[in-house]
């Protein structure tokens, strides 16, 4: 079967995003094209306490697709409770964030700290599985730094633990988002254990996905930025390395009709003073190959109301040229 990865829908993954892949984004991504979604990362300290805010991200009961709910934190205890939680709260199945970088999650000895403390890691996933039926995965870097560079090892330890699947983003934590990422350490890790693998990192097109596919032997492919502001991309994806089928030319009037979609739907989220904040970077992304992108940004930057903010957005995709290249 096409795309076969245990019973997901799909090989193709949209990366978790912290601020990206909310309610609004799953939904829009989901309607167009063949994508399994992940959320954005859960903190099980907030969740066990019920903070409403938490809650609400981990909330996909409403959502008709499945939905990976991703778990961020250090306590082998809470990550059990907390599946439960988000179990309840609809997941289809649970990820565990080991990759996060930022100084904030790894000061607090989670994220991509986890890789530094494979004994903890490992009673992470154990008390996880424990805990739940649901599937469970791990999200993970190619290592810490250059000087301990130990995805094989880390991916060994989360096959033993019970993890179903991983996912390996082929930076280091010390590289944050930057520089190249190493498909090499994608294709030892896949080499190194019999659970399925994702590779993460680089794809920009669909033919970077394929790429991976043929140099790694990865049984599934994490797209997280070169989605942002082209919600199709994930599909054509699934369409190109499954079906064959070459991506087609998205029209300015199909990006204003999905970024209203998207505006509306953080609108009945966030209430609409956040959804017009929120919309600005989407604005972005949604404009970046288009022409007088720089004068639409910064006037839609001085934008608060939001039948402006429509009106701006019709305006300016309305006046685009017929097709455009993403
Ligand atoms: C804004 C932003 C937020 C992110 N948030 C998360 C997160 O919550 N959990 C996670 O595991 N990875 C997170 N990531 C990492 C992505 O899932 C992905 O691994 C990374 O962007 C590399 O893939 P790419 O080159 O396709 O973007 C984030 C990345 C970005 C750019």
């Amino acid at each position: 079967m096409a795309g076969k990865f245990l019973d997901f829908k799909t090989n193709v993954f949209l990366a978790p995003m912290a601020g990206i892949t909310d309610y609004p984004l799953r939904k829009l991504v989901n309607e167009k094209g063949v994508v399994n979604l992940y959320s954005e990362m859960v903190a099980v300290n907030a969740i066990n306490r019920k903070n409403p805010k938490t809650y609400r991200i981990a909330d996909v009961s409403k959502e008709n697709y499945p939905v990976i709910v991703q778990l961020v934190g250090n306590d082998p205890l809470l990550f059990a409770d907390a599946a439960k939680l988000v179990a309840d709260l609809g997941a289809y199945s649970i990820d565990i964030n080991m990759g996060c970088p930022v100084k904030k999650i790894v000061g607090n000895n989670s994220g991509s700290a986890l890789m530094k403390d494979l004994a903890l890691a490992s009673k992470i996933i154990t008390e996880t599985v424990k805990s739940t039926n649901l599937k469970v995965s791990v999200k993970f870097r190619k290592g810490w730094d250059n000087n301990s560079v130990n995805a094989v090892e880390f991916a060994k330890m989360c096959e033993d633990s019970g993890a179903s699947f991983i996912a390996i983003h082929g930076r280091t934590r010390a590289q944050g988002y930057s520089g190249e990422a190493d498909w090499n350490i994608i294709r030892e890790v896949k080499e190194s254990v019999n659970i399925p693998v994702i590779g993460n990192g680089d794809i920009n097109s669909v033919y970077d996905a394929q790429k991976m596919i043929e140099e790694t032997n990865v049984d599934g492919v994490m797209v997280g930025r070169g989605a942002l502001g082209n919600p199709w991309f994930l599909g054509q994806i699934h369409n190109y390395i499954n079906l064959k089928e070459e991506p087609r030319a998205i029209s300015p009037i199909e990006l204003k009709d999905a970024l209203l979609q998207q505006l509306n739907d953080m609108v009945y989220f966030y209430g609409k003073e956040m959804a017009v904040s929120i919309s600005r970077k989407y604005v972005c992304w949604y404009s970046k190959n288009l022409r007088d992108a720089k004068k639409f940004r910064e006037t839609y930057t001085k934008i608060y109301d939001y039948d402006l903010a429509v009106k701006a957005i019709e305006d300016y995709f309305e006046k685009q040229e017929e097709t455009v290249s993403l």
